[in-house]
């Protein structure tokens, strides 16, 4: 039945083989730019078509003139998210759209609409949860039944964290009761400037505001408990940590709940242990901690009512310490950022028959792995948005069930991602093991 209709649906929507591997939707934005200029690389290697689509063609022209070389032909393809024909015109182009418009709160949802109506993949780059979860809540079913996959937070957000847990399970060997995630950002200059761009701080900040959202939607996607994990770990405040230098405190992004969702998923589908995670964010200094710790909440509680909100969202730079302005940041800023992600993994070097009993035996095993990269905001996001697509094209076998609405580490944890990213300087590596 589910093949049948998969069948019937794409032969409404034109055949699969006439398509372009890739449309890049969103390519005059920032991020977008960054996809496309990668794309003309990394697509040319594997031998694959690309188009690219927004809502204005001379945007697109440039883009196209700037970052693609003349003897390419690269099909533009005029759609705009308020437009549900123009949508479906473009993704029945494609057998992949990479999403690059956001914030996926405003734009997202008739995309994803759009790709399950012409059974075309789906990737995106948000870092906003509630959102997420939506998706996942309503229209997972639909992407199963129609054999398509969409997969969100390809991106900084939520790949290295999502991914580091799954490379640090595959390498533990034995059973991990937990991990802690320890992020650093640097960059090579002292100056101040800014690193983020506008709609980034604009999705951050509606985000904030429907934190409460996530609740809600999380009682809908998940109606019964997992059972008690054991020994617990615990949410640490502003601390010191042996795995990195500096003072750390709680890191308020997706990467926790994304990778909390990857976990729910692997046990529902495999019966594997879930393993608990804490984020965190890591500064030189007791006091940078604790004035991000205040300026967090005061960004909190002005994005609560829509008078402060509008404060935030008109004042960029002053509410975010000059890291966000209103002009997109400069190439040369992002090429000198930096991020590295410890994973400090704690577990048991035997796994148990069952994946939830209770260990009577006290942990004896701690390993450290580290994720790390440069330019992890943009250039980074764009590579792992790239590779992420391609992998859906060509390792659907390696990625469960027949479609759905997945988080990139249930999607990828056994494709050849991991090893591809490392190929393009992402680097995976396990620090040190340690049994007692
Ligand atoms: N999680 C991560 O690691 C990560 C990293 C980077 C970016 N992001 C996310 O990616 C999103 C985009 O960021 P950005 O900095 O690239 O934003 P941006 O520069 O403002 O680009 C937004 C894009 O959306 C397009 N767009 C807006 N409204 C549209 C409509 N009605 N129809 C068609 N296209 C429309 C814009 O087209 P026009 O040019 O025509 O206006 C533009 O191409 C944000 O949500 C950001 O948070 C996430």
């Amino acid at each position: 039945m589910l093949i049948r209709r998969r069948v019937n649906q794409t032969f409404l929507t034109g055949k699969m083989a006439d398509r372009l591997d890739i449309v890049i939707f969103g390519a005059t934005g920032y991020t977008g730019k960054y996809i496309v200029k990668n794309a003309a690389q990394m697509c040319k290697e594997k031998q694959m078509k690309f188009g690219i689509a927004g809502r204005r063609q001379e945007a697109l022209e440039a883009i196209v003139k700037e970052f693609v070389s003349d003897t390419d032909d690269i099909p533009i393809i005029l759609a705009d998210v308020k437009d549900e024909a123009s949508l479906k015109k473009m993704t029945e182009r494609a057998k992949i759209l990479i999403n690059s418009c956001g914030p996926y709160r405003f734009y997202g949802e008739p995309v994803i609409k759009a790709c399950i109506a012409t059974c075309t993949h789906y990737v995106d780059v948000t870092g906003e949860e509630e959102f997420m979860q939506k998706m996942q809540f309503k229209y997972n079913q639909a992407a199963q039944e129609a054999g398509v996959y969409i997969i969100n937070a390809c991106g900084f957000d939520c790949i290295p964290s999502d991914l580091g847990i799954i490379f640090t399970q595959q390498k533990f060997g034995g059973e991990v009761n937990a991990i802690e995630i320890y992020l650093s950002l640097s960059t090579d200059t002292n100056e101040k400037v800014s690193i983020l761009n506008y709609a980034t701080w604009e999705s951050a900040i509606h985000s904030l505001a429907n934190i409460h959202e996530q609740r809600e939607l999380r009682a809908k996607l998940y109606p019964t408990k997992l059972p008690e994990l054991t020994p617990k770990l615990k949410s640490k405040g502003i601390h010191r940590s042996d795995a990195s230098e500096g003072w750390s405190i709680p890191f308020q992004s997706a990467d926790r709940s994304v990778a909390l969702r990857t976990q729910r998923f692997l046990y529902d589908k495999y019966k594997e242990r879930p393993v608990q995670v804490q984020v965190y964010i890591t500064f030189k200094s007791f006091f940078v901690c604790l004035a991000v710790t205040i300026l967090g909440m005061i960004l909190f509680l002005m994005s609560r009512t829509a008078y402060s909100r509008n404060l935030l969202l008109k004042y960029p730079t002053l509410f975010s310490y000059g890291l966000v302005g209103h002009k997109n940041p400069k190439l040369e800023t992002q090429k000198s950022t930096h991020f590295s992600m410890i994973f400090k993994a704690c577990g048991w070097t035997e796994k148990l028959a069952e994946p939830i009993d209770k260990y009577t035996s006290p942990l004896n095993k701690k390993v450290v792995t580290k994720v790390s990269g440069d330019s992890p905001a943009y250039e980074m996001t764009s590579i792992v948005a790239i590779l992420s697509a391609i992998t859906i094209l060509n390792e659907t076998d390696k990625i469960p069930d027949n479609g759905g609405v997945f988080t990139p580490g249930a999607a990828f944890g056994k494709t050849s991602l991991i090893e591809e990213m490392n190929k393009h300087n992402i680097k995976f590596e396990v620090i040190s093991s340690i049994e007692k």
